[in-house]
């Protein structure tokens, strides 16, 4: 068995994980990240797109900012559609400045890739069979398998940055770890086409047949999603189809701008919100995905994996630099404490913007009134563009 040392092993090689990586290189800490699929596969999962401020701040701070400020679309507002009527959101009137940054998180995770292979710092791409060991004591340690060779890693922290379905979450003994979870009777079916976008911001839209989201990733690429069953096989929607469903959900004018053209990708993803407490079991943290998960209505999913990457690169840079365990005892408590609010703000507007099978008539009433409260409201718009951008850190 061939044997590595490093100071921080990362597992999973997503945002979250090359993130971290970049920050701690940044301050001198050594990493080495196991990635279970090739970084191709990596690159060509189309999720996020919209990066709150901290986030953007966070990249610059990482070194790896400056393609996203060239090509990545600052956006001052976003568009509320309910039922043929639109309305304006102006995120930067309402939260005294503050905007989001469209750039998608393919291109998030090739920049920080591509930093990664300019610094020379080691990431074993297609690692299987991936186990954690002692990570309750002084000498936590992981193995695998890559290219059939069997590896085992020495490490004085382990970063689980693996996702939902990764190992790390899962190697915590059940009765040292809670998981709250709701689970949504809906998915999304996202289509990606190189069209100019319907207009210059998002329209988050409520209707009758159903939610629907007009997003972008620039100038002349486009991600579309529609609410759909979760019964629904992503095959039995033909991109006409799909377009066809598009326009009706669509107020008249939206419907006539938009452009269609063969999709460069189309996917379901359900939805779900979820958490697990608490993030750090000794010397193994959980972050991003492998600890929570929110619908994407808000956008929040990559932003929150950032905000648990600062607090947890900063607590391990303290502890290398100063030799303070203040940050790693902290760093649950502080993760949990903004994702708790992000999780509440993301079903919400889930809540708000989504129809519900099955529902009674009395809540679909109540649904109306919220959203003809927030639309006429610029108090309860205020709360919802501050949660929009992001809360502070
Ligand atoms: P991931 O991106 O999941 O990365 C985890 C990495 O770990 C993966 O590369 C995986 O291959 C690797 N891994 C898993 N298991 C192992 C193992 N055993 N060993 C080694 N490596 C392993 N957010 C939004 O804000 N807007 C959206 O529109 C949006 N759409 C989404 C659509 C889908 C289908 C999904 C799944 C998520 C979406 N999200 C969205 C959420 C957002 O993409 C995530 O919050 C973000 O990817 C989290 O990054 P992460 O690095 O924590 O996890
Ligand atoms: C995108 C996804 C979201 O969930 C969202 O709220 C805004 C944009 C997107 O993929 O572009």
């Amino acid at each position: 068995m061939k044997t590595l040392r490093t100071q921080v092993l990362i597992v999973g090689g997503g945002p979250s994980g090359l993130l971290l990586g970049q920050l701690l290189h940044r301050a001198g800490v050594e990493t080495l990240i196991l990635e279970r699929q090739t970084a191709d596969y990596v690159l060509g999962r189309i999720r996020a797109g919209v990066l709150e401020q901290t986030t953007a701040d966070l990249l610059d701070q990482a070194g790896v900012g400056a393609r996203m400020h060239a090509e990545g679309l600052v956006h001052d507002g976003f568009e509320l559609l309910v039922d043929g009527q639109r309305h304006h959101v102006n995120l930067r009137e309402l939260t005294g400045g503050k905007t989001v940054v469209v750039y998608g998180q393919t291109e998030v995770t090739r920049d920080l890739m591509a930093a990664r292979t300019a610094a020379g710092l080691p990431t074993l791409y297609s690692a299987s069979e991936v186990s954690l060991h002692g990570f309750d004591t002084d000498h936590p340690s992981a193995r695998c398998v890559v290219d059939g060779e069997a590896i085992e890693v020495h490490c004085d922290y382990i970063a689980g940055c693996d996702g939902y379905h990764g190992v790390s979450r899962a190697s915590v003994p059940q009765g040292a770890i809670r998981s709250y979870e709701k689970v949504y009777p809906f998915g999304w079916l996202g289509l990606l086409s190189d069209t100019p976008p319907v207009g210059h911001e998002l329209i988050y839209g409520r209707h009758e047949r159903g939610f629907s989201l007009c997003s972008m990733r620039s100038n002349t690429r486009s991600r579309y999603y529609l609410q759909v069953p979760l019964t629904e096989q992503v095959g039995d929607w033909s991109d006409d189809r799909f377009w066809d469903e598009l326009r009706r959900r669509l107020d008249p004018a939206a419907a006539g701008a938009l452009v269609t053209g063969p999709s460069l990708e189309k996917s379901v993803a359900p939805l779900r919100s979820f958490v697990a407490e608490p993030m750090r079991f000794g010397r193994l943290f959980l972050a991003g995905d492998a600890a929570h998960i929110v619908p994407p209505t808000g956008a929040k999913g990559l932003n929150l994996a950032a905000s648990d990457v600062h607090y947890l690169s900063q607590a391990l840079i303290e502890h290398y630099r100063e030799r303070s365990q203040a940050g790693i005892e902290h760093y649950s408590a502080r993760c949990l404490s903004r994702i708790w609010k992000a999780e509440r703000f993301s079903w919400w507007f889930t809540s708000l913007m989504h129809n519900f099978p099955d529902e009674a008539d009395i809540d679909a009433k109540l649904r109306r009134a919220e959203l003809e409260y927030l639309v006429g409201s610029e108090a309860a718009l205020r709360v919802m563009a501050e949660n929009y951008v992001g809360l502070p850190w």
